[in-house]
């Protein structure tokens, strides 16, 4: 078991180039699972999360590979149809191969993957379609029992929340699927862009995506693609946050703007400048920043939920009160409390959290509850006097590649270390 050890205090300077988005290498992993050639994928972060999804492609009769960024996938052979509940568990997302594995094979059994640190994650929507495009699904001790018995036939289909997750499984399900499928209130976040530009590469036909009606045109069959996977807005998000609240002056390389937009509206509002600059986005923080009076987290393009957290701690030390309402998921605010362990001064009431900025966090001894919980308590880290040692890291490696390396690289005093040693060494300190 490993803590990150954070010496807060640094300004953070220099540069950093964002990683490929975790959400969009998930999916499109998935994915590959329909094609009948071999598929290269490129810009593939090193995170357990996709190490996970490798997994599941290997005992569903993948072979795959990975050199350095790029990983290497080969569906051709591969019939296996179920999913192990100790894989399923490891990761959430993973029932993004539901639609992957019916549409190349027309049935699937996968356990059902019930709640998650974020509060009870359904999956009613992806259900509700499928079953409109000729899916019989059972459901048994935690599994769920899927069937196309007269074959997968395209519909219509209007979500009633634009849900990421069911919108990718709709698309999955449908690119092999008889006839045409139309999405209505489909997911418009840039990473359902990425898979159907890898799908359409591939032979399918998808069109309006990035928009909130998704056509598919079923075709019988998907060749190989090769494809780079966008970056990473959450993690350019968090390297932001980390520059934000040490006063720092960072330029993110590989970021794409137009999908950071709410993101830099929220840190300029915080008083940061952001600059375009050669290859990326520069952010240059003042010495104090300054509330946020209402930032609300919705549906792409508005501000992400997951970028929450790490505009929760720089909320924390900024000067005035500040208030943050999540709308997505009901129960996000579980690492408030470890944020709390630092000197952070923030009332919950439901989906609305006040945040009145404190001058100064100290360090403290914390947990990651969550990914991005995870992430939020590293910048806080960053920006309080003293050493916060940080457990459960765990989470953080489910979507963050090398993060102490890159924020050490930006002046940071953080490592990681073993828990033994950083914990007898924090007693030390306390005492
Ligand atoms: C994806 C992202 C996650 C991000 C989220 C919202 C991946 C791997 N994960 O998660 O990082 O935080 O989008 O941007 O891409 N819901 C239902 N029924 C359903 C499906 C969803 O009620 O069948 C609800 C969820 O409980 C949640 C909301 O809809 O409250 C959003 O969920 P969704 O957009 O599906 O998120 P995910 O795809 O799980």
């Amino acid at each position: 078991m490993t803590d990150l050890v954070v010496e807060g205090g640094k300004r953070l300077h220099g540069t950093v180039a964002v990683q490929g988005a975790k959400n969009s290498v998930l999916p499109i992993l998935a994915a590959t699972f329909l094609c009948d050639k071999p598929c290269v994928i490129h810009n593939c972060p090193e995170l357990s999360d996709v190490e996970t999804c490798l997994r599941i492609l290997a005992h569903l009769g993948c072979s795959c590979f990975r050199e350095g960024d790029t990983v290497g996938v080969d569906a051709s052979g591969a019939e296996h149809y179920e999913i192990p509940e100790k894989l399923m568990r490891e990761m959430r997302s993973s029932v993004v191969f539901l639609g992957a594995i019916l549409g190349k094979l027309g049935r699937a059994v996968i356990s059902s993957p019930g709640g998650c640190e974020l509060g009870p994650r359904p999956i009613d929507l992806h259900l509700d379609a499928l079953k409109k495009m000729g899916v019989e699904i059972e459901e048994d001790h935690g599994y769920l029992y899927c069937t196309a018995p007269n074959g997968l036939k395209g519909n219509t289909v209007s979500l009633s929340f634009p849900s990421v997750g069911a919108t990718e499984n709709i698309m999955l399900t449908a690119t092999l699927a008889d006839g045409k499928t139309v999405i209505h209130n489909a997911a418009k976040e840039p990473e359902i862009s990425d898979l159907a530009d890898f799908l359409n590469k591939a032979g399918a036909r998808i069109y309006g995506c990035g928009s909130d009606t998704v056509e598919i045109y079923g075709v019988p069959r998907l060749h190989g693609a090769e494809h780079a996977v966008i970056s990473d807005r959450i993690v350019a998000a968090t390297y932001m946050a980390a520059a934000a609240v040490t006063g720092g002056d960072v330029l993110l390389e590989h970021v794409m703007p137009p999908h950071l937009i709410a993101v830099c509206a929220a840190f300029s509002d915080m008083g940061c400048k952001i600059t375009p600059d050669g290859k990326g986005l520069r952010l240059t923080a003042p010495t104090r920043l300054q509330r946020i009076p209402t930032l609300r987290s919705l549906a792409y393009p508005a501000f992400p939920t997951d970028a929450g957290p790490v505009i929760m701690s720089c909320l924390s030390v900024a000067k005035g009160t500040s208030c943050f309402v999540e709308n997505i998921f009901q129960n996000r605010y579980r690492y408030i409390d470890e944020l709390k362990r630092l000197g952070a001064k923030i009332k919950v009431e439901d989906r609305v959290a006040i945040v009145e900025g404190v001058s100064r966090l100290s360090g403290a001894c914390c947990e990651c509850t969550d990914l991005r919980g995870g992430a939020a308590l590293v910048i806080a880290g960053l920006a309080a006097e003293g050493q916060t040692v940080i457990g459960k890291t765990e989470h953080i490696c489910r979507g963050y590649e090398k993060f102490e390396k890159y924020l050490a690289r930006l002046g940071a005093d953080i490592s990681l270390k073993d828990q033994e040693e950083s914990r007898e060494n924090s007693g030390k300190a306390d005492g």
